[in-house]
């Protein structure tokens, strides 16, 4: 198992989203984490469907799309038609979890499950065996570049504990804060997708950032 590596889009120039896309990609960056906020569940507000079409024409990467939105079923025939890969809703705006996950499925896509910092594990073992995907949030969610979150370390132990109990075939992603000094702790917690947005696009050579990334997780294998 080798760790996947999504860059988040959030930290990209969006003046030049094509060519930081191809970047990624050469650089070989497994999906392109995209940050969806509605300025509702977050205090933010980013983008929504036409941004996924438009990454969809640009890259054969899949598109590993985070919705930080209430009433995030409102979205899932446009996101899925405009090519979202995964679709990632959070435990705390989704009262019908194992309902959303059906519908994600349904529609094509793979079906995450995002947890915030505060948010306990407990809310998602009874839909364990149904996910696609496990995101834990190591920051609270709403902007990028944030420091990760100590307690995030025994939480992805746990969720690991919660997903091999349930037989699931999840995905253990973590995002928020994944750099140079936090990957490897993760790592070893048993994740095995990480986002990285400032890590990646803030460094001076994104390609050489994805690369030394990848190699922290190897040599710990
Ligand atoms: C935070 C987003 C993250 C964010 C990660 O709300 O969900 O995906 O972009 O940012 P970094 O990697 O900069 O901490
Ligand atoms: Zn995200």
């Amino acid at each position: 198992m080798t760790m996947r590596i999504a860059p988040s889009i959030l930290s990209a120039n969006f003046a030049h989203l094509a060519s930081d896309i191809t970047m990624i990609e050469s650089a070989g960056a497994d999906w392109v984490h995209v940050d969806v906020m509605d300025g509702r569940f977050v205090p933010n507000l980013t983008f929504g469907a036409k941004v996924i079409e438009t990454l969809r024409g640009i890259t054969e990467l899949p598109l590993d799309v985070h919705m930080m939105v209430v009433e995030p079923e409102k979205y899932f025939d446009t996101f899925a038609a405009a090519g979202a890969a995964t679709l990632t809703l959070h435990a705390e705006v989704a009262p019908h979890l194992h309902r959303q996950i059906g519908r994600i499925k349904e529609l094509g896509c793979l079906a995450g499950v995002a947890v915030n910092p505060s948010t306990p594990l407990e809310m998602v073992r009874d839909v364990a065996g149904d996910l696609d995907l496990l995101l834990i949030m190591s920051v609270n969610p709403g902007f990028g570049g944030q420091s990760f979150i100590a307690h995030s370390l025994p939480k992805l132990r746990q969720a690991r504990a919660l997903l091999d109990a349930a037989g699931s075939h999840a995905v253990l992603e973590v995002d928020g804060g994944i750099n140079r000094d936090t990957i490897t702790s993760v790592w070893r917690a048993g994740a095995d997708a990480v986002v990285a947005g400032h890590a990646v696009f803030g460094a001076p050579d994104p390609t050489v950032e994805i690369a030394t990334l990848r190699q922290l997780c190897m040599e710990t294998a």
